[in-house]
């Protein structure tokens, strides 16, 4: 076979030179035809799009014909030729073929329209299909949109430790990670473990948040944002949760409540509006294939302002809705409690239609660094609520004062060894800031209108699956 360059099927698909020769290489999507001629719909995961190849069968042997099945990798060279059928403006009448890649029948994304389910349990061949190959491309596309956001605002890069000694959210969910001999463990007379000739000579995990360090960039750098994995040993089978999920924590010196939520909502609106401008193919074919609704619901976040709540306004307003007999929850709700999803999303997708940033959350209910209200009951949290997905964004004002972080240590039971470093910001040269931490595959589900996190990583971790 005559060596040509390679393009990639996104440039084809633009090109007018009528009559040029082009090498395309790529996955078959589907093939059909006569007696006569073959057409081929190759993909190579550069676009949604798949490119038509028009084999005329006289000029090829039989046998090679025969291995062009659906899966099939192939390299094809031929002329460029305007379309009239393929519902592209270019296909490819092709001068010779070559397969690659034998593709048998037992290739499991052979059929069309199985489930997800299905997909899920061969999730190493699912990025072939067409909505996993758009999901990925717009997951790509997400990353750029977060990077160049604050970047452009003048936020660094800040790398936080996945390996760390102490627990953030104090929930106590952390992958513990160790290099002693589980069935050799030395302890002590209470029976509590012995660290001291573990790798780390103390007991570590791996991170559920990069917030902590995060805060020590922000009080030096003065404006910070990590984008890495965090980790969660919490036993959730839900379709919004994952044991490992990828975590955009910015964190601001010198900012306050308003300023929080502000920031909060010009950054989920920018990601959307960028998946808008740049993933214009595949929101089209996912808005058409899994969820109508999908691109004016993307639009309509971009043009709404959002709902500015505190907790307690919230509660009163569940409340009423249940007193007035207007919804019913498998959950009870008082002032005090955690929200339950479904709370979030009555209100969020019933009451007032539009994504909600409460605030002011009960003490009890939320992370020891977070501030404390003068009323001595609430917190400055700043949580993001948005229509599908429930809690989109967690954040908050940080609490800067020694004494009263220290409390909050204290009455939490918090090992205070492992936050010396931390107490370090309070006590040489303390200053107000915030931050939040968006989780990324919830911002993936909402873009995508997909249904379940799990699909919307590639190889998604949950309890009792690290398959892959
Ligand atoms: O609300 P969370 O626990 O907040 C923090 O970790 C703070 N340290 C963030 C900060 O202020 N810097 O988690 C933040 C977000 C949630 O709103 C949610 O979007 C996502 O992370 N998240 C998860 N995503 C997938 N699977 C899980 N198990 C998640 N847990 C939290
Ligand atoms: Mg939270």
């Amino acid at each position: 076979m005559e060596k040509i360059k390679r393009t990639k099927i996104i440039d084809v698909l633009k090109r007018e030179d009528y009559g040029t020769t082009v090498n395309v290489k790529g996955w078959v999507r589907t093939k059909r035809g006569s007696k006569a001629v073959n057409f081929i719909a190759l993909n190579d995961g550069s676009t949604i799009k798949n490119v038509q190849i028009v084999a005329d069968v006289t000029k090829f042997d039989e046998e090679m014909l025969k291995q062009i099945t659906t899966g099939a990798c192939l390299s094809v060279n031929g002329e460029l030729v305007q379309s009239i059928g393929s519902g592209q403006a270019v296909e490819i009448q092709a001068k010779e073929i070559e397969v690659l890649g034998l593709c048998g029948n037992d290739y499991p994304m052979q059929k069309k329209g199985q489930s997800f389910e299905f997909m899920r349990q061969h999730a190493h061949m699912r990025l072939r299909t067409n909505t996993f190959g758009a999901i990925m491309r717009i997951r790509h596309n997400m990353a750029m949109a977060i990077h160049t956001f604050f970047h452009e605002r003048g936020f660094f890069y800040f790398h936080t430790p996945i390996i760390t000694a102490s627990d953030c959210e104090g929930a106590g969910e952390m992958f513990q990670v160790t290099t002693m001999n589980l069935y050799d463990l030395k302890k002590d007379e209470n029976g509590s473990i012995i660290y001291d000739d573990d790798f780390f000579g103390k007991m570590t995990s791996l991170t559920v948040s990069g917030q902590l360090e995060g805060e020590l960039g922000a009080t030096a750098l003065g404006q910070i944002y990590t984008f890495g994995p965090t980790f969660r040993a919490e036993n959730s089978n839900t379709p919004r949760h994952l044991a490992e999920f990828w975590m955009i924590e910015p964190e601001i010196a010198f900012m306050d409540q308003t300023e929080l939520m502000d920031l909060e909502e010009e950054f989920i609106k920018y990601c959307v509006r960028w998946a808008l401008e740049h993933c214009q193919d595949d929101l089209e074919f996912l808005n058409k294939m899994i969820d109508k609704g999908l691109i004016d619901r993307l639009k309509s976040v971009v043009d709404t302002e959002f709902v500015r709540l505190t907790y307690t306004e919230g509660i009163k307003i569940l409340e009423e809705a249940i007193a007035s007999g207007k919804k019913k929850f498998e959950f009870p709700i008082s002032w005090g409690g955690d929200l339950a999803s479904e709370h979030e999303r009555y209100l969020v997708e019933e009451h007032f239609k539009k994504p909600v940033i409460m605030t002011d959350y009960p003490r009890e209910i939320k992370a020891f660094y977070m501030k404390t209200n003068e009323d001595g009951k609430t917190m400055q949290g700043t949580d993001v609520l948005f229509p599908q997905i429930g809690e989109i964004i967690g954040g908050s004002v940080r609490e800067e004062d020694y004494d009263k972080l220290m409390h909050e240590i204290e009455v939490r039971n918090i090992p205070m060894k492992d936050m010396w470093w931390y107490l370090d910001t309070r006590k040489f040269g303390s200053c107000p800031h915030a931050g939040f931490g968006l989780g990324f595959e919830r911002l993936i589900l909402f873009v995508t209108g997909m249904q379940n996190i799990r699909d919307v990583i590639p190889f998604p971790r949950t309890p009792k699956t690290a398959e892959f």
